[in-house]
């Protein structure tokens, strides 16, 4: 293991550059005062670059999760929701929709895989559901909604809100909140903005703040209370100061090299890593059309079992990979490609992958994976750190 840290290659938390880790080091300030306000606006104004959006965005002091429930909280009461089944992710959707008083359709489909845009098009006719909830990644079985958008313009046309979990999403891949017609979107610090786990956010149109139930289901996550105290660059409640001032100079990287530019870096590195991976004999989980950028799974070759391998790469290497969830568990192999991951820590991942699946007697081409690793990049520039 390094004495520079552990290599993370998990679907979030995610390597942080040091200049940004080191902004939560800074002197505490008071959040009622102005300094704060600059902060808190700055970062407001970046987050609305990052999703392309005039909307408002509103900032929690939680992981993800608190994120996702805050949008249910404040609009699932009464209302009909229909939500694509994409994995895990998709189910806790549902759930947190559920437990705020919706009524919750889910169309299903197989592991690995999502409904057909076809499929949904029945279902919002059958459904005539308010709001169609999406998850854009579904991180468990790395399960992309290649056509959240068509999907988001159809429910806009039959006048449904829509509501998209982009927590693995976001940063990693293409978005724009307001071409899409994306009602809220919710996201987290510590995927591939490469920020410290701590920070979400949401971001709300106006059908969404007109939409606002009266009395949300939720104390901490009132939305109205937010956007009150938005209104003088403040939050309700003690933010994570410190974790705020490591977001905004995340999202001032990004923006500084060019947001495009951030996001091509993720789905170039994804090729690239999907083409070295099956070389090494894994196989893909995902079918092409709904394969993630941003969290990539492998069923591993014949022989290697998951929970071996993750516990080698992390024991000899100090490089954690993630496993399956629930049903997929040590089933598949997740690799997070998110953040500012460069060529030296794909080629040590692809060798350290290659010299385990060696060391267990496979026979695998470490020098060929690198090469056709190499060879995607090429051109391109790794892009990471
Ligand atoms: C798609 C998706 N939604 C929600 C979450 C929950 O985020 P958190 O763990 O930050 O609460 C995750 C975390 O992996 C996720 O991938």
């Amino acid at each position: 293991m390094s004495e520079l840290g552990d290599l993370l290659f998990v679907p979030g938390p995610v390597n942080v550059a040091a200049p940004v880790a080191a902004e939560a080091a800074k002197p505490m300030i008071s959040h009622r005062a102005g300094r704060f306000h600059e902060v808190f606006e700055d970062l407001r104004d970046k987050l609305r670059r990052v999703l392309r959006t005039r909307g408002e965005v509103v900032v929690f002091t939680a992981s993800g999760t608190g994120a996702v429930e805050a949008a249910a909280a404040n609009l699932a009461r009464g209302r009909r929701a229909l939500v694509p089944g994409t994995g895990e992710f998709s189910a806790r959707l549902a759930e947190t929709l559920r437990r705020h008083g919706a009524e919750v359709a889910v169309v299903e489909a197989e592991v690995g895989s999502a409904p057909s845009l076809e499929e949904m098009r029945e279902r919002l006719e059958e459904f005539q559901p308010d709001i169609v909830a999406m998850v854009y990644n579904d991180t468990s079985p790395g399960v992309r909604l290649s056509y959240l958008r068509e999907l988001c313009r159809e429910a806009k046309s039959r006048g449904a809100l829509t509501l998209v979990d982009a927590v693995s999403a976001v940063g990693g891949d293409e978005l724009d909140v307001d071409e899409w017609g994306i009602d809220v979107l919710a996201g987290a610090s510590q995927k591939c903005l490469a920020a410290p786990p701590g920070v979400s956010f949401i971001s709300l149109s106006e059908d969404a703040v007109s939409s606002l139930v009266d009395e949300p289901t939720t104390f901490y996550f009132d939305l109205r209370k937010y956007l009150k105290f938005a209104e003088r660059s403040e939050t309700p409640f003690t933010p994570a100061v410190p974790l705020f001032y490591s977001l905004r100079a995340a999202l001032t990287v990004i923006l500084e090299r060019g947001l495009e530019r951030w996001i091509r870096m993720h789905m170039v590195r994804a090729a690239a890593l999907y083409r070295a991976f099956e070389e090494m004999g894994f196989v893909a989980f995902v079918r092409r059309p709904y394969r993630s950028r941003t969290v990539l799974s492998f069923k591993p070759p014949r022989g290697v079992s998951v929970r071996s391998l993750r516990a080698a790469l992390a024991s000899r290497y100090g490089i954690y990979v993630a496993g399956g969830l629930g049903g997929l568990r040590d089933k598949i192999v997740r690799v997070g490609n998110m953040g500012p991951i460069g060529l030296r820590e794909l080629i040590t991942l692809v060798a350290a992958v290659g010299a385990e699946l060696r060391r267990l007697g496979i026979r695998v081409d470490v020098s060929a994976a690198i090469d056709v690793l190499e060879e995607v990049l090429e051109g391109v520039g790794s892009g990471g750190g």
